[in-house]
């Protein structure tokens, strides 16, 4: 497995698998790899010859007053994960590689951004596509994969790349959840014993949804209002949004609208001091 943390030396990489012949499959990720990042992996090559692995986190879409500084990091061990999983390269560049001195150029999508993450985290999105074109530029892979954990995230690299003509195939993996239903994310490790315990109220407040559909519920109104009901018998839990929106837009449902289709039930909380999110097609 290649470690490689010179962008010119990644494009060189890769070119010379495309020149072999090799499609490439390829999974950008912050690092602190768990089994929801694995299981992006084993997918990723699934669909291709080679698998390359991004480890970099990426301070363009951190806000000022968020977790770039403390957020947790493990390379080495991340290393050995991927080897072990059989990745025929890393990459690993610093943010220094990634924006020098003068870059000035982002990549900003119009509509997306304005729900959901997007309203209390307004770099974020610019920060998350511009990264990931540039990463495209880089490792030129045929194919890529992205997590439904971060809905509103896959949603927009697929718009954007068929925006951008990028020709490269968006492959799309379920969340991956702990056994008791916790969605895996690597900003977990934030949280303490009683914080552990109380984050199953988002993945209990999403399956109660799910179940009032099951049983009739039309009304997103009703759903919402048990949900946050659920979320706010937790002191320690600040809910940021509790939406049901359009699987394709993410605009709200509006106003008297029924639930006659899947749409998209997706929340974020702060957790004391940790943001988690979750979301789930009901
Ligand atoms: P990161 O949070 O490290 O996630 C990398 C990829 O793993 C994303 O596609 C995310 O959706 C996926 N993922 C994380 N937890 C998951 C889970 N429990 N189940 C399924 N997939 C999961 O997302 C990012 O990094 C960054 O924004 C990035 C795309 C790398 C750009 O910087």
């Amino acid at each position: 497995m290649k470690i490689i943390s010179s962008i010119k030396e990644m494009t060189a990489h890769s070119e010379e698998l495309r020149r072999k012949g090799r499609t490439l499959v390829f999974v950008p990720t912050m690092g602190f790899l768990h089994k929801g990042h694995l299981t992006l992996m084993e997918e990723g090559k699934k669909q291709a010859d080679d698998l390359i692995v991004s480890i970099f986190v990426n301070p363009a879409q951190f806000g000022p007053n968020e977790d770039l500084d403390t957020y947790p990091r493990a390379l080495e061990r991340d290393l050995e994960l991927c080897e072990k999983i059989g990745a025929a390269a890393v990459f690993t560049p610093d943010a220094g590689e990634m924006y020098p001195e003068g870059f000035q150029t982002y990549v900003e999508l119009t509509r997306l951004p304005l729900h959901l993450c997007g309203l209390s985290r307004p770099v974020f999105f610019r920060g998350v596509a511009t990264v990931v074109t540039k990463l495209f530029n880089i490792v030129r892979p045929h194919k890529a994969v992205f997590g439904q954990k971060d809905f509103q995230q896959l949603t927009l690299i697929r718009q954007m790349v068929r925006d951008l003509s990028l020709n490269i195939e968006i492959i799309g993996v379920p969340i991956v959840r702990e056994a008791d239903g916790l969605a895996m994310s690597s900003r977990n490790k934030y949280l303490n014993e009683s914080e552990r315990s109380d984050a199953l109220l988002l993945h209990q407040s999403l399956l109660k949804a799910k179940e009032m559909v099951a049983s009739g519920e039309k009304n997103p109104a009703r759903i919402l209002e048990q949900a946050r009901q659920i979320l706010n018998s937790c002191p320690g839990i600040k809910i940021d949004y509790v939406s049901i929106c359009d699987i394709a837009t993410l605009d709200n449902l509006g106003e008297g609208e029924r639930i006659d289709r899947p749409v998209l039930m997706a929340l974020a909380v702060m957790l004391g001091k940790t943001r988690l999110i979750d979301n789930m097609i009901l």
